[in-house]
């Protein structure tokens, strides 16, 4: 329940903000691994991460983003009733080529922006209620790759 608390209170201002969070989100993510930008069909005509990240289409799949988070925050108390859309979601993220294992990368780059926007509300015990959070939506989305 703490957690909970701790989720909804720092998703509160973030939540209002999507777009520029979720852009923090994905720079971090092509700079820790460049080569996921590969797998975004219209990745082709643009160069270097921050250039991508500003168009059309990069910026729809960020607001996706963080769309499916808000819908996990507002979910907390039932998380799941999510899980078939988490697994459908699974199952086309293995369709455009995305290993599970790319997951561990996705979920330090969402903590980086909850660190960067949060500053010194960022602490030990929240940073743990968003592993928690994310690591349920993570084992959903993973059962899209089971056979
Ligand atoms: C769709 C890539 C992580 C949510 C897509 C598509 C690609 C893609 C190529 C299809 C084109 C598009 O809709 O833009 C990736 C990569 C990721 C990643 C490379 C990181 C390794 C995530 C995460 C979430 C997410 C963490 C949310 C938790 C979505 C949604 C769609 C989507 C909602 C639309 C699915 C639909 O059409 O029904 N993603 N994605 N993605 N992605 Fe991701």
């Amino acid at each position: 329940e703490k957690d909970k608390g701790l989720i909804r209170d720092s998703w509160e201002s973030l939540g209002k903000n999507k777009v520029p969070h979720g852009i923090v989100m994905f720079t971090r993510l092509f700079e820790l691994d460049p080569a996921l930008l590969t797998l975004f069909s219209y990745s082709t005509n643009c160069g270097v991460a921050p250039e991508c990240l500003s168009s059309p289409a990069f910026l729809e799949h960020v607001t996706k983003v963080m769309l499916v988070i808000d819908a996990a925050v507002s979910h907390l108390d039932d998380l799941h009733t999510l899980e078939d859309f988490l697994l459908n979601l699974g199952r086309k993220h293995q369709a455009v080529g995305v290993k599970t294992q790319s997951f561990t990368v996705v979920g330090e780059s969402l903590l980086y922006m909850l660190q960067s926007s949060l500053g010194p509300a960022y602490t030990t015990p929240l940073r743990q209620a968003w592993l928690n959070m994310y690591s349920v939506v993570v084992s959903a989305m993973t059962r899209g790759w089971a056979k």
